[in-house]
């Protein structure tokens, strides 16, 4: 697929082990029933999750994508081509929502609402595992049509959630081509809790 910003991307990171960060949160997920993998790329933590047991839908709006979903013949694996802010998501839907170095990538305009339809598709007890990034962060320069979030608001996006753990990254590291970056990553795991919040 030509002129797909996200290929080389791709092609860099699809043997790397599984996300660390939905490693960490796997004990805390109560069953191994239905995953949503949003911003999946090249399938790594989906392919991760299928051996687990999780039945594993993927999202992602990249058209290569899409091509690489083809390659993967697991009756329990489904790929849907959409925005995150375009994606049906089902109410109390999911045992795990996974967004792994995805959702900045969503406008400014529309992350609130994907985000509440987001949290909205878990299960009650289900648990979102994934990053915000923070003012600090080198991409934040408006150039970007991305979203950044200070701490209270990354919190306040959270505040009906039961926070397993939230950490704050600052500091300068590789991306994945091999380029100096500034990172100001906030890593989250919350749990919808099971009784009716929202
Ligand atoms: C940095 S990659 C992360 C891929 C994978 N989760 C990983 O950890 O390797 C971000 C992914 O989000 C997808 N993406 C970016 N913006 C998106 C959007 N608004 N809606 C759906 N997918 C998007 C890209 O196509 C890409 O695959």
């Amino acid at each position: 697929m030509k002129n797909d910003r996200w290929k080389q991307y791709y092609d860099l990171t699809k043997n790397k082990p599984p996300s660390k960060l939905l490693v960490k949160a796997l004990p805390y997920i109560e069953k191994k029933g239905k995953a949503l993998d949003l911003g999946a790329g090249a399938f790594v933590d989906s392919k991760f999750l299928l051996a687990q047991g999780f039945n594993v839908t993927a999202v992602d709006s990249s058209p290569t994508s899409l091509e690489l979903s083809e390659e993967i013949r697991d009756p329990n694996f489904s790929f849907i081509p959409s925005a995150y802010d375009t994606f049906d998501f089902e109410l109390k839907e999911y045992d795990l929502i996974t967004a792994q170095w995805a959702l900045p990538f969503n406008t400014q305009k529309t992350f609130r609402t994907m985000f509440e339809s987001l949290k909205s598709s878990l299960k009650p007890g289900g648990i979102f595992a994934g990053q915000f990034f923070g003012w600090n962060d080198q991409w934040n320069t408006g150039e970007r049509d991305m979203t950044f979030h200070s701490k209270e608001e990354a919190l306040h996006l959270l505040s009906e959630m039961k926070i397993i753990s939230f950490d704050e990254e600052e500091g300068n590291r590789k991306t994945a081509n091999g380029e100096m970056k500034h990172w100001h990553v906030f890593h989250i795991i919350a749990q919808r809790p099971l009784k009716k919040r929202f």
